[in-house]
């Protein structure tokens, strides 16, 4: 509890699945004031209730914005910082869209939805990490961005998804670089499988119940908010793994 005392978050894609429980899990940790973003408002206004139910001295700011738009993601960070007095602590680039289901192969991948894809889960954290970086340098503070396993390994059908997970573990890790002594620090985190939205259109024939519910893999990134992890820098970290995937989390701190 109060981990996250007194800092100011932003999370995108907080409507549904692990966003969504990543705000829940913010505000249970005392979390100051919380950004929500994603494009459906009234999935976001039910969010904000539920926050206000866990932790009703939370500042929940709402923010309906489609991430593919350079000047939503522009409106994101001024409203955020506005709204938080120009504090921003940490930012969870989480949102993400998977492309067509039936997943088409790559010679088949229509360019718009290629494009769409990219926007979301790759160029949309760039500029959000851009525009957020003065505030958070300011104070020190979290940049932690969501990958997958399919962001690792070149699976048929993943097409689009695939190749903006592979950028985001390359970006996570040119950041992460160029932030070295910055006092802002840059992680990312497989979160698993899960059942949620994104994974029961990718996999429409598989079992949703054999996934892990979003709820059970929010402790990695409650760490990666908190002060406790302040030294820990440029690693990757998969949520539902033994030390999630870590050997020691002490050896691989780095001092910044
Ligand atoms: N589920 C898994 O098994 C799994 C496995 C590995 C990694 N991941 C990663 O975990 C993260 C969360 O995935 P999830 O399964 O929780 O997904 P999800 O349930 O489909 O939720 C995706 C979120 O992103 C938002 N979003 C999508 N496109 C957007 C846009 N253009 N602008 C603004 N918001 C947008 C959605 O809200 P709106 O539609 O209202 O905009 C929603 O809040 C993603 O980065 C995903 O790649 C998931």
């Amino acid at each position: 509890m109060n981990r996250l005392k007194g800092k100011y978050a932003l999370i995108t894609g907080a409507s549904l699945g692990l966003g969504r429980q990543l705000a829940i899990a913010f505000a249970s940790e005392g979390v100051a004031g919380i950004a929500i973003v994603a494009r459906g408002v009234e999935a976001l206004n039910e969010v904000r209730e539920r926050l206000y139910e866990v932790a009703p001295n939370t500042q929940v700011l709402v923010v309906s914005a489609d991430l593919t738009r350079q000047e939503d993601l522009e409106r994101v960070v001024a409203t955020t910082l506005n709204e938080f007095n120009g504090h921003l602590d940490v930012l969870v680039n989480n949102a993400s869209a998977i492309g067509p289901s039936p997943m088409p192969f790559l010679l088949d991948y229509p360019l718009e939805d290629f494009r769409n894809v990219i926007n979301t889960n790759l160029v949309a954290p760039f500029l959000l990490i851009k525009k957020a970086l003065p505030a958070m340098i300011e104070n020190g503070g979290s940049i932690i961005n969501v990958t997958s396993d399919a962001g690792i390994n070149g699976y048929p059908g993943w097409g689009a998804y695939g190749i903006s997970k592979f950028g985001i573990e390359g970006m996570s890790q040119t950041w992460a670089a160029e932030l070295n002594d910055s006092g802002v620090r840059v992680n990312w985190v497989d979160p698993g499988d899960m059942n949620t939205a994104m994974h029961r259109a990718a996999e429409p024939d598989e079992d949703p119940n054999q996934w892990a519910n979003p709820a059970d893999v929010t402790e990695v990134f409650i760490y990666l908010a908190a002060d406790e992890s302040q030294n820990v820098h440029g690693q990757r970290f998969q949520a539902q793994e033994e030390n999630w995937g870590q050997e020691t989390l002490r050896s691989l701190a780095v001092t910044q």
